[in-house]
């Protein structure tokens, strides 16, 4: 017996070495981990249990008979992220590139099919030159098979993909469709068609950075979700994502204690908005000030900074946050902020997180880039998202709500189950000025008269109480006291139920 142990242990040690010491080394010099010293950071100590650590594939062209390597290029298994089960994929760099063949995708099939049996997240950890080029067909099959899984899985468990290393051609659609996807910076890239193919086909001359970056993915296409410096800080963020979500639909989201008292007042919250209209004013200190603990998790924080999106907690539970930033484009709706939103808001109401807005929006950005680029049609997903959530909604107003931007907001019209606002708040049309402009264009040359018609309008309309007169609002109140009145609120909406009509599901403004 001890000879079979011995050989299994031999096996088990072959098969664990990867691609070798020379490859690894060269891993280790690019300044990444290993496949499987990633799973180490990232799950609980000894907590990764490992499945087909002795598959190999099938292929026989191009010499491949002779290449086997047990594994095939990714470590898949489970373990625990805070004691709570996931199912993990990560590619092996050093054995073919981590290139995808048929096993090695059937491999993450198998982890993800046993993901949603046990309704489980699923991460991957993505460091692979693509399919892989001696199986043809076969590879690209393999991809085709993860993808289904990903739109099967996508609002029944939460899935989350960090790409650390290339991720190129099909294989980047598979985090495309995952609900989060998390970057390294300097060594990692992702892009349908890498530079030499863009060179000879548009003149472009590009490097792998700028085409497909960590850089471009969260600034310019919103590809990721947010970029870390090195392995270990992208590995450990992840951790901490993982523990705001829940496992599955239909879960909630684990409760975290908190010693943070819900009743805390915030007397800086008195005089966070200024005197003057047009002064802006960072609506993350309204949120961070909240927030249990001041802990607030932001996603997508280098794109669309008019809008801001993540993560808090309030007397423990999560809640998911979309606020208007008046520091960027005075907190505008355009079509990149209506995007991001309108995902953020879509994966909330698919995992049950409440959903809390803070509103100060003077409107859609104005623009003839605007309305070419679609913003018709791109402010209507976040309309829809909001409109179609059925989770927990609170609304804030701080300052501004004007126009169809106040309708989109998470109004009381949309459904939004309690409608806060600060003193400070204005709703209207539009802003006083303008207001008057259009009202009284008789007036025009006349600025006395002009100044007059705006102050009679800013009187009638710059304040939250006629819209508190019909209901929308349901109460104005002291921003010292928000917190405590949020959480009331949300606390009172644990059990809420909503039926919708009967369909098969909604046709989104894509
Ligand atoms: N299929 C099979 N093997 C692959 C592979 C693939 N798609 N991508 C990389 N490999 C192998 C390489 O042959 C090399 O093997 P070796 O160690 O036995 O020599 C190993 O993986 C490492 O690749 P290498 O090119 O040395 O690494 P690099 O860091 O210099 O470059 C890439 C990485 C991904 C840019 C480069 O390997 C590449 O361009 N791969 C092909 C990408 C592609 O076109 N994929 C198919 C389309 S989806």
């Amino acid at each position: 017996m001890q000879q079979i142990i011995d050989a299994l242990e031999a096996r088990r040690r072959a098969a664990r070495a990867g691609g070798g010491p020379a490859r690894i080394a060269t891993q280790h010099e690019k300044g990444k981990l290993t496949a499987r010293e990633r799973l180490e950071v990232l799950l609980d100590p000894g907590s990764f249990e490992e499945y087909g650590l002795f598959v190999t594939h099938r292929a026989t062209d191009f010499g491949m008979a002779e290449t086997r390597v047990p594994g095939d290029g990714v470590v898949t298994g489970w373990g625990r992220i805070g004691g709570r089960l996931v199912y993990v994929f990560s590619q092996d760099f050093t054995v073919f590139g981590g290139s995808l063949s048929e096993t090695h995708a059937e491999k993450i099939c198998k982890i993800m099919d046993l993901a949603l049996q046990n309704g489980a997240p699923i991460i991957g950890l993505n460091d692979s030159g693509g399919a892989r080029i001696q199986e043809g067909v076969a590879s690209l099959g393999g991809y085709a098979e993860v993808f289904w899984r990903n739109v099967q899985a996508s609002g029944a468990v939460p899935q989350i993909s960090v790409i650390m290393g290339p991720c190129a051609g099909g294989a980047v659609y598979s985090p495309a469709m995952t609900d989060f996807t998390y970057m390294v910076e300097g060594t990692s890239y992702m892009f349908v068609t890498g530079p030499d193919v863009v060179r000879t086909v548009t003149n472009e001359i590009v490097t792998h950075e700028e085409l497909g970056g960590a850089s471009t993915h969260t600034r310019i296409s919103s590809v990721a979700d947010a970029s870390f410096a090195n392995d270990i800080e992208a590995l450990l963020e992840t951790r901490r994502l993982l523990d705001y979500l829940p496992s599955r639909a239909g879960e909630k989201a684990p409760r975290r204690e908190t010693t943070d008292p819900a009743t805390r007042q915030e007397p800086a919250l008195d005089t966070l908005v200024p005197a003057s209209p047009s002064t802006p004013y960072d609506m993350s200190e309204l949120i961070v000030r909240l927030a249990d603990e001041e802990e607030f998790l932001e996603l997508g924080k280098a794109h669309a900074g008019n809008i801001l999106t993540g993560f808090i907690r309030l007397e423990g539970e999560t809640i998911g946050v979309v606020a208007n930033q008046p520091l960027v484009l005075a907190g505008c709706l355009d079509i990149n902020a209506s995007r991001k939103a309108a995902r953020f808001i879509r994966f909330c109401d698919s995992f049950e997180i409440p959903i809390l807005t803070l509103v100060d929006v003077p409107g859609f950005l104005p623009g003839v880039a605007q309305e070419h680029g679609g913003i018709i049609k791109h402010g209507a997903k976040l309309l829809f998202a909001y409109a179609e959530a059925s989770v927990p909604k609170v609304t804030l107003i701080t300052r501004k709500a004007y126009g169809g931007a106040y309708d989109v907001m998470a109004s009381k019209h949309i459904r939004a189950d309690v409608n806060y606002a600060w003193p400070s708040a204005e709703i209207a049309v539009m802003g006083a000025k303008g207001a008057a402009e259009i009202l009284y264009r008789s007036e025009k040359g006349d600025a006395e008269a002009l100044a007059q018609r705006t102050a009679e309008y800013e009187a009638r309309f710059a304040n939250p109480f006629i819209a508190a007169e019909r209901g929308f609002i349901d109460d104005v109140i002291m921003p010292h006291n928000t917190r405590r009145r949020l959480i009331g609120a949300f606390s009172t909406l644990r059990g809420k139920i909503v039926a919708g009509p009967r369909k098969k599901h909604g046709n989104i403004p894509l």
